[in-house]
């Protein structure tokens, strides 16, 4: 009898699971065809709005998404992770992405990113890209965007066919990156895998990534950026400078 409050405490008063948000639970449908963009938002609002250690499940399954802008702060979570056990699939109506993402994550710390896979479909819009020719051109948006993230950790990821580049890492601090994969044709325009630029503190490892450019390019105003095992090709290896 003495027991029962011990053993009570350490279910239910000690270590807290963490809050697990889940997608399914906002609307999303998972078929691949029907536009999960708004159930996506609603459930980062609310995992960007609670508090403490914060999980968001993505389940198996394919979502059919337009741009998602995942922006903090996200004042009172301490760290936010985020599993992605599906496939997200870009939608290719090109007209819907007013910024230069499709999935951003900004002004959050304490991110981390599990596995899943980021499919942009940019067979459709890689003809609309002008850039190669002209240095006015309208940029498509990027796979996978960190802006302004501190503390960011991401593992497992797949990035596909991304529109223009996959991973960008810009004005971030403490990032690392494990296990990325990264795949578009050879002769796809502007498909570099990663790019970073004025951000700090920045290691990947562990890398396969074969795109139509620079498997990783160093923009400008980076520090401390370590790159350890990364297969590259088809690619042009990894570009330093603007
Ligand atoms: C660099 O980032 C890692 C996490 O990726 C962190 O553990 C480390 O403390 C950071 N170093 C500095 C100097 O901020």
């Amino acid at each position: 009898m003495k027991l029962f409050p011990v053993i009570f405490f350490l279910l239910h008063g000690c270590c807290r699971a963490v809050a697990g948000i889940n997608v399914m639970n906002y609307g999303a449908r998972a078929d691949g065809r029907s536009d999960d963009t708004k159930a996506f938002m609603e459930a980062w609002k609310a995992a960007c709005g609670s508090s403490g250690a914060v999980k968001l499940v993505i389940p198996r399954g394919t979502y059919l998404v337009g741009p998602l802008l995942f922006n903090g702060p996200c004042k009172d979570v301490l760290s936010l992770r985020i599993e992605l056990q599906g496939t997200m699939k870009a939608t290719t109506e090109l007209n819907r992405y007013k910024n230069t993402a499709w999935v951003q994550f900004g002004w959050v710390n304490g991110l981390s990113l599990m596995g899943g896979v980021f499919d942009g479909q940019g067979a459709a819009s890689w003809p609309y890209n002008n850039c190669p020719k002209q240095m006015d051109c309208k940029v498509l948006p990027t796979n996978i965007m960190f802006v302004n993230t501190v503390d960011t950790y991401v593992e497992g990821i797949t990035s596909l066919n991304s529109k223009f580049f996959h991973v960008g890492i810009v004005a971030c601090a403490n990032f690392r990156g494990i296990d990325i994969a990264i795949g578009a044709p050879a002769d796809s325009p502007n498909t570099d895998g990663i790019h970073m630029e004025r951000s700090r503190n920045v290691t990947i490892s562990r890398a396969a990534i074969g795109t139509g450019d620079d498997c990783v390019s160093v923009g400008q105003g980076n520090s401390d950026v370590v790159l350890t095992g990364i297969r590259c090709g088809p690619g042009h290896g990894s570009a330093s400078g603007a």
